[in-house]
């Protein structure tokens, strides 16, 4: 119940900020996110609770809050595991994940709506989303520098075939909000798949990309 709730007022005060941003949303969503935080650092039920209620559907909002908790608990994992964040940098992490595509706020909706691919005009438009993100951030005092990086470069790739700037030195708290952002997608793909048997191909190349055959993998 509380996980449900929890994400509820995530996504409706999400759908405000993204209608107007300014500095009073995104204070009112630090609010909201505060608690969220603490809950997923403390509790690993209310973690999975929340995975199991994540929605998935085009819209922008939606996919800002499934992306904040997943990228904020890899964060979290990856911290307890490998390298340790301290506890105030994993917070503005967490809200640097949330807001990460805060710029879509000036993208039209028509781009942002479409189904189908992007022409090359639309796609010129929806690449700038990282620098309005930046941009956002900083006119509304909402810029630390992980909501910076996170904004930035979550859509640079480390072979540098990534946008907006090509770059391959790519901070580490943008290359978790980029497998969180990813994996919402690949989920939102799976939602659209309406046979049984895309199903079974998908599920087949998620399993085929997984741990077993990457090269980290056969590596350790
Ligand atoms: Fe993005
Ligand atoms: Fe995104």
């Amino acid at each position: 119940m509380k996980a449900a709730t929890l994400y509820e007022s995530s996504v409706s005060s999400f759908k405000k900020v993204f209608n107007n941003p300014n500095p009073e949303q995104i204070e009112e969503i630090k609010k909201i996110l505060k608690p969220l935080f603490k809950h997923i650092v403390e509790n690993t039920i209310l973690l999975h609770d929340l995975l199991s209620i994540t929605e998935h559907d085009f819209s922008t909002y939606v996919h800002s809050v499934n992306v904040g908790i997943m990228a904020t608990s890899l964060a979290i994992n990856f911290s307890k595991s490998y390298e340790y964040i301290e506890m105030d940098e994993l917070e503005r992490q967490c809200y640097g994940f949330f807001l990460h595509d805060i710029g879509k706020a000036k993208v039209p909706i028509e781009i942002l709506r479409k189904e189908g691919a992007l022409n090359d005009e639309e796609w010129t438009i929806m690449k700038k989303h990282p620098e309005w993100g930046y941009t956002i951030l900083m006119e509304t005092g909402h810029l630390t520098d992980e909501a910076a990086y996170i904004s930035m470069q979550h859509h640079e790739r480390p072979d540098g075939t990534g946008y907006p700037f090509g770059l391959s030195d790519i901070h580490p708290c943008a290359r978790i909000c980029t497998i969180a952002d990813i994996f919402d997608a690949l989920e939102l793909m799976k939602k659209e798949i309406s046979t049984e048997f895309d199903n079974c191909l998908i599920n087949t190349f998620i399993t085929m990309l997984g741990p077993k055959n990457s090269p980290a993998y056969i590596e350790h």
